[in-house]
């Protein structure tokens, strides 16, 4: 047979060739590609042809040699998959655990907050929620701050819209979803309102521009500024420790008269005097107050009637102390070695 035959043979075989398992596709190579095999063996038997017929049959046996590699490299990783699952027993142990995966971590904010909310859930508070984009009403109105009213400055917003009478802006405290509760129903109310708030500040380590606040409200008859004190008393016990000690400054909210901060003795240097307290021995960690008259008139609820307190903590305020973080950005950059340290806590 001549060369030229003996390519136009194999040349048809390839063609028509179907691998139907990796064995097929070995045995095409070990037949075609190896050092013996027969591409090698065309050109052996190429070297012996007359120089004249060498030009001709020269494009005609690289050709071939091309079909016969690109057969091959067409075919080889048609049956991998499953060689590889039929050559490898555990691969089919269906019984064997699936590779493992990493979960995440409870953020630190999340754990204090379910935290808080466990404490006041046992003394008969539900949790309530509220929008974070919230109307003038809700915001300031209701809770008395009245138009134009500096104490409106307290507190710098983001405002969505800017509209006589009808303004729109993030939240700046959880204390309107006090007044979306008020009018939610009549009294008693006894829940607990966390949630994400704003501020128009520039970001450094001790503020940033959202955080979280816990909002409380009792509302009911005969409310007393001895059950406001009691109530944060127990919280502060049951969230720091006993023996943890509370002191009440008066302070100013438009919204509760009388108004009293609430400072915790430095649960880091148990009232020593460190960095965190500012060598105070105390930190503070709430606003609070009884529900001014006003208020509760702005949400229809009689005043001669009903009483109740409210208070509002700063959740990250209360995080750096039980954790010692120092610097608030680190709640909001998601860096995993920092979320990673809290892989430890179940709740
Ligand atoms: N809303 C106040 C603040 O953001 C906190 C507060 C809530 C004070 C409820 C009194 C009563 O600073």
């Amino acid at each position: 047979m001549s060369i030229q035959e003996k390519i136009d043979q194999y040349t048809e075989e390839i063609n028509n060739w179907t691998p139907r398992s990796q064995q097929d596709v070995e045995d095409y190579r070990l037949k075609f590609l190896v050092a013996k095999g027969i591409v090698k063996g065309l050109f052996e038997d190429f070297k012996s042809v007359s120089s004249e017929d060498k030009r001709i049959l020269g494009k005609v046996l690289n050709e071939f040699k091309q079909l016969s590699e690109a057969k091959y490299v067409e075919t080889k990783d048609l049956f991998e998959v499953s060689a590889s699952a039929s050559n490898d027993s555990n691969a089919q142990d269906l019984t064997l655990p699936g590779p493992g995966f990493e979960i995440g971590t409870r953020h630190p904010l999340s754990l204090v907050r379910k935290e808080i909310v466990e404490i006041f859930k046992k003394l008969g508070f539900i949790v309530a929620e509220g929008p974070e984009i919230e109307d003038d009403w809700h915001n300031f109105s209701a809770l008395n701050f009245p138009e134009e009213h500096p104490a409106r400055d307290m507190q710098d917003t983001f405002f969505i819209q800017k509209q006589e009478g009808n303004d729109i802006a993030l939240r700046t405290h959880t204390s309107s979803v006090q007044v979306r509760m008020m009018e939610s129903g009549t009294p008693p109310f006894r829940a607990i309102m966390p949630g994400r708030v704003y501020r128009n500040e520039a970001i450094s380590a001790r503020a940033h521009c959202f955080f979280h606040q816990v909002e409380g409200l009792y509302i009911d008859e005969g409310v007393s500024f001895a059950d406001l004190k009691q109530t944060l008393y127990h919280f502060v016990q049951e969230l720091f420790g006993e023996g943890t000690k509370v002191r009440f400054r008066p302070s100013y909210f438009p919204f509760t008269e009388p108004s009293a901060e609430m400072d915790i003795s430095c649960t880091i240097c148990k009232g020593a005097g460190c960095n965190m307290c500012k060598y105070t021995g105390w930190v503070e960690i709430l606003g609070c107050g009884m529900v001014d008259p006003n208020v509760l008139e702005n949400s229809k609820i009689d005043a001669r009637k009903y009483t109740g307190f409210a208070f509002g903590m700063g959740i990250e305020r209360i995080t750096n102390l039980k954790y010692e973080i120092k610097d608030l950005r680190l709640f909001s950059e998601n860096d995993i070695r920092f979320l990673k340290q809290f892989e430890t806590e179940t709740i």
